[in-house]
């Protein structure tokens, strides 16, 4: 007679091994990084939880962080693994910024999150492209819905860069009333559909500008589906008809703040069409080219050019305040006033080798700074049986 052991004793989730998506010297993200495999986590020490990522998403910026030209660096990681990679002798950055995770372990002195509680990423950084971290209490910010209240893992996944941006460059510059308009380009962008949409909830319309392309009348009707009032081409933008056009839909009311995450002409055309006093908020610049605006809309109209960065807003603005947006963009989702972006998963496997997830992960980076893949692409890790 054969004597089994119960098949449960060897899957029980603390035998589970982790996977996190790592560099360890900044480059193009088709050689920088690689895909590690580490030991499961210790039980959480006092006042920080186990979280274990749901959906992380990749942003523009993350390939930035990645090639090492933008502004918020992560730290280096040595606990993850007690020797190669991930260990005190080869430290590690792991990628991603934002991310869903749900909390799986809470350490001593902890109040207010739960096993099973969704949270997000209130810390820039924290290495969301993971299968689990260990993250101290204040790096989050516990959802007030989850799945069970009709938010969707894509949409808690993408909640702490672009909708805030786009809610903060509405609300943070000039006080708009309903009935104001304003204009922006990159208008398809995940943060110009939220900006849209955002608008449509404040009662502002929007004039928006999109690059021409094969299937223009599909996009037009899915923005104005959104919200959007107008959606025209750049080629409409630099045509001459264009200033009489916007003058008679708004009759003739001064639009007083442009959004802008193209740069170059695209810019400076949308910023020509402002009134007196208006305000240019630039929070990209998508076409690499730098920003140049004529100096007669700033002597004869007062214009004002900022740049809005949601990690400088996040850093100046307390938990509480960040918590209460939070919640209102939650619920806005919860209630189908804001769509998830388009997206597709990218699921690690428990069953590819490092090797094979490796090469899965830089082919989807290359076609994602190809700019070839026109949705957001989310990782979902899968753990790894030890
Ligand atoms: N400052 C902040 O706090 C902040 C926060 C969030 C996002 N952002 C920035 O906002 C921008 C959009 O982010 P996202 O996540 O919404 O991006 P996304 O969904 O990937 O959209 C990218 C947009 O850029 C356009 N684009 C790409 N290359 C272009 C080019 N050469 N010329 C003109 N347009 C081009 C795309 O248009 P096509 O469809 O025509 O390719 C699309 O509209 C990025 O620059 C991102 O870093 C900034």
């Amino acid at each position: 007679m054969v004597f089994s052991l119960p098949k449960r004793l060897f899957s029980c989730s603390s035998l589970l091994r982790n996977r996190a998506i790592i560099y360890t010297s900044n480059g193009p993200v088709t050689q920088a990084l690689s895909i590690i495999t580490y030991q499961p986590l210790p039980p959480p020490p006092p006042n920080t939880i186990n979280i274990k990522f749901i959906l992380a998403p990749i942003n523009p910026a993350d390939l930035n962080t990645i090639e090492g030209v933008y502004p918020s660096k992560p730290s280096l990681s040595s606990n993850l693994s007690s020797s190669g990679k991930g260990s005190k002798d080869e430290p590690v950055f792991v990628a991603g910024n934002e991310g869903l995770a749900e909390v799986v372990d809470v350490g001593e002195g902890v109040s207010g999150l739960e096993k099973g509680t969704w949270v997000v990423m209130d810390k820039p950084q924290v290495g969301t492209w993971a299968t689990s971290r260990n993250v101290g209490v204040k790096d989050v910010i516990r959802l007030p819905f989850g799945k069970l209240n009709g938010l969707s893992e894509a949409h808690g996944a993408t909640m702490t860069v672009n909708p805030t941006t786009a809610y903060n460059m509405l609300d943070s510059f000039i006080q708009l009333s309903e009935g104001d308009w304003i204009i922006q380009n990159g208008a398809n962008s995940a943060v110009g559909k939220l900006v849209i949409q955002i608008a449509k909830i404040r009662g502002l319309k929007t004039i928006n500008f999109v690059r021409s392309r094969d299937n223009l009348s599909e996009l037009v009707k899915e923005l104005e589906k959104l919200g959007a009032t107008k959606v025209l081409t750049y080629d409409d933008l630099y045509d001459k008809s264009i200033r009489g056009k916007v003058k008679e839909w708004t009759g003739g009311k001064d639009i007083r703040l442009a959004l802008n995450c193209v740069g170059g002409e695209p810019a400076a055309a949308i910023a020509k069409l402002l009134g007196s006093n208006a305000h240019l908020v630039s929070y990209g610049a998508m076409s690499k080219k730098p920003l140049s605006l004529p100096t007669s809309l700033f002597i004869f109209k007062n214009l004002t050019s900022h740049g809005f960065w949601q990690t400088r807003w996040s850093k100046e603005n307390s938990r509480h305040k960040k918590a209460a947006l939070i919640g209102t963009l939650a619920e806005w989702m919860t209630q189908g006033k804001l769509k998830a972006p388009d997206h597709e998963n990218l699921t690690i496997f428990r069953h590819d080798s490092d090797e094979e997830a490796t090469q899965k992960v830089r082919e989807t980076l290359r076609r994602v700074a190809e700019g070839k893949v026109g949705k957001k692409v989310l990782f979902k890790l899968e753990d790894v049986n030890a």
